[in-house]
């Protein structure tokens, strides 16, 4: 698929109006008023699972679990934005945004057993990426472990730079829009993606 001027939208949250995916609609939106098409996957709702460990993808970098995955895969390469919202669960992401990162083991694979270079190197540099999260507990600390697992996420899909927009003391679903100047700093992120 070839290397495009798109943001790709990853709602891996199982709540489907919550907290996360408010943010990202928001996200969303302000990219569309800045001419930028969003291609969207509802992560929860698709049939996505573990990687296995085979390690089938060491001969030929990709995956051999048969499932939505191999939807995203071109977009995770195409796309100059890729945005993932995915709440804290248990003090890391949600295990539907893991579940997903850890199938990127074929992209790992594809740079570092088979040398290959799946994304041209100027694409990467002027790649973008946001994480969006919310958390229930009032300690922005909650976020720590998520921070390497996303870093290491955008790095092995070679996006060059990418920001967090991570909210605690966020609970119930729809709590986000209490909380002061957050969809509109979402907004802003998205509207302010450069062109
Ligand atoms: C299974 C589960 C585990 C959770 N674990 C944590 C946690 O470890 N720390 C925390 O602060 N909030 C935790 N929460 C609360 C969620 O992070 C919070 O409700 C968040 O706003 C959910 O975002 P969403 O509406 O986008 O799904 C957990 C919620 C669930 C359902």
């Amino acid at each position: 698929m070839a290397q495009q001027d798109y943001l790709l939208a990853l709602y891996a949250s199982p709540r489907k109006k919550g907290n996360t995916a408010i943010l990202l609609d928001e996200l969303v939106a302000g990219a569309g008023e800045a001419g930028l098409e969003a291609t969207v996957f509802h992560v929860a709702s698709m049939d996505i699972r573990p990687c296995r460990e085979c390690n089938a993808c060491y001969e030929d970098g990709k995956c051999v679990q048969n499932d939505d995955m191999q939807q995203i895969y071109p977009h995770l390469a195409a796309a100059r934005v890729v945005a993932m919202a995915a709440p804290v669960f248990s003090m890391n992401i949600c295990a539907q945004a893991k579940a997903l990162i850890d199938r990127c083991q074929c992209l790992w694979s594809a740079r570092y057993v088979l040398k290959q270079t799946p994304v041209d190197p100027a694409f990467e540099a002027v790649r973008g990426g946001f994480f969006i999260s919310c958390c229930g507990r009032d300690a922005p600390e909650t976020f720590d472990c998520t921070r390497p697992t996303m870093a290491y996420f955008f790095y092995i899909i070679q996006v060059g730079g990418w920001e967090s927009l991570t909210f605690a003391a966020v609970d119930e679903a729809g709590a986000i829009r209490r909380v002061p100047g957050a969809l509109e700093s979402a907004h802003d992120s998205g509207r302010s993606i450069e062109s």
